[in-house]
């Protein structure tokens, strides 16, 4: 496959949505901010542009992408909304980080959904996103734009240390204020099903819902989000999950770190730091919603300047910490 040398990063203004839309609609590949973290976008119809996304990120061909669209787009022209709750979801959350897997009508390419009979949609709140979505207003599949197993970027410097040369051009559009990905739900079934955790909560779903679970993911029930079974989040750096109460293991994992001539760096929010206080510091911050906006950024500071990350459990006491522990749990090891 021909890769670009060198990748263009341009500040989102009326010359670069213009460019933009000529590399989409010429099958080209185009990295763009959304609230969340920043999707590497393909036109969704095309079967060349949706296969250049899986080699440019190395992504297993069984994971399926989201297909995003702007806010005054159609939904229905790619998929049935025949659930009753369907409505109550979009009317609370949407645009937002909350994807919807929906029975698809088959218009966009089959390389999208992996041969599955659904397609996950995803209609972003940030302006940026509106704005690349709107000027090419075409559906765009569009993952983390990451090389696959390694940390979601949060910023265009991090799509480009990971990417350039596999796509045109990244819009910038500074750092992604939300952090971790989006919530995916099934919307196929008699109530909202929850196949990946983020910012829209269990608790948010169920409350304008009435009802929603957790997809059980256990063998005997179908990987329904093929993306689970994968590695994901992964620093380029040796990395060690601590709980709360095991401070002395885990410093003693530092001291021997620095023993051997190592560098390491704990992670924790702004409490466990206060305590941490002297040692190396990737401070989290303090709510939930803080500690996911620094989450990847500060594993992808750590990986530059660590040898080793230590980090802790994040417990604020809020639904968002499933899906913080959900990232950190695949990002770190667990000791
Ligand atoms: O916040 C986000 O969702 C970001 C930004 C760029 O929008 N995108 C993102 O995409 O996280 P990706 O490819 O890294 O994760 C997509 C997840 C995977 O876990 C995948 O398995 C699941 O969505 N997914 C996509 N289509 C699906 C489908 N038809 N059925 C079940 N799961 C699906
Ligand atoms: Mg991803």
């Amino acid at each position: 496959m021909k890769f670009s040398k060198n990748t263009k990063i341009c500040k989102i203004d009326d010359i670069s949505l213009d460019y933009a839309k000529n590399l989409i609609l010429n099958n080209e590949l185009v990295a763009f901010p959304t609230e969340t973290v920043y999707g590497l976008g393909a036109i969704a119809t095309s079967d060349d542009a949706v296969l250049k996304i899986f080699n440019a990120k190395g992504r297993p061909q069984d994971n399926p992408l989201i297909v995003h669209v702007h806010s005054d787009y159609d939904v229905s022209t790619l998929v049935y909304e025949d659930k009753d709750y369907i409505k109550k979801l979009k009317d609370a959350f949407l645009p937002g980080p909350l994807t919807m897997v929906y029975k698809s009508k088959g218009k966009v390419s089959k390389l999208v959904s992996c041969g599955l009979d659904t397609v996950a949609i995803r209609v972003p709140s940030s302006k940026s996103a509106q704005a690349f979505l709107k000027a090419v207003n075409v559906p765009v599949a569009a993952p983390s734009a990451n090389v696959s197993k390694h940390t979601s970027p949060v910023t265009a410097e991090h799509v480009f240390n990971d990417l350039n040369g596999k796509l045109e051009l990244i819009l910038d559009g500074g750092k992604c204020s939300g952090g971790i990905e989006s919530t995916v739900i099934d919307v196929t079934g008699n109530e909202p099903v929850i196949l990946r955790s983020g910012l829209v909560t269990y608790d948010m779903i169920k409350s304008v819902v009435g009802k929603c679970r957790y997809s059980k993911n256990t063998s005997t029930e179908k990987v329904k989000s093929p993306g689970v079974k994968y590695s994901h989040y992964l620093p380029k750096c040796e990395t060690a999950l601590f709980k709360r109460n095991e401070v002395e293991k885990a410093i003693s994992l530092y001291n021997n770190a620095v023993e051997t001539g190592k560098t390491p760096y704990f992670m924790a929010d702004d409490g466990m730091c206060e305590f941490l206080k002297g040692y190396n510091l990737l401070k989290l911050g303090k709510t939930g919603e803080e500690i996911a906006s620094n989450l990847y950024y500060k594993l992808l500071e750590g990986e530059k300047i660590a040898d080793l990350i230590i980090a802790f459990d994040v417990v604020t006491g809020t639904d968002i910490d499933v899906g913080i522990m959900n990232r950190l749990e695949k990002a770190c090891k667990r000791c």
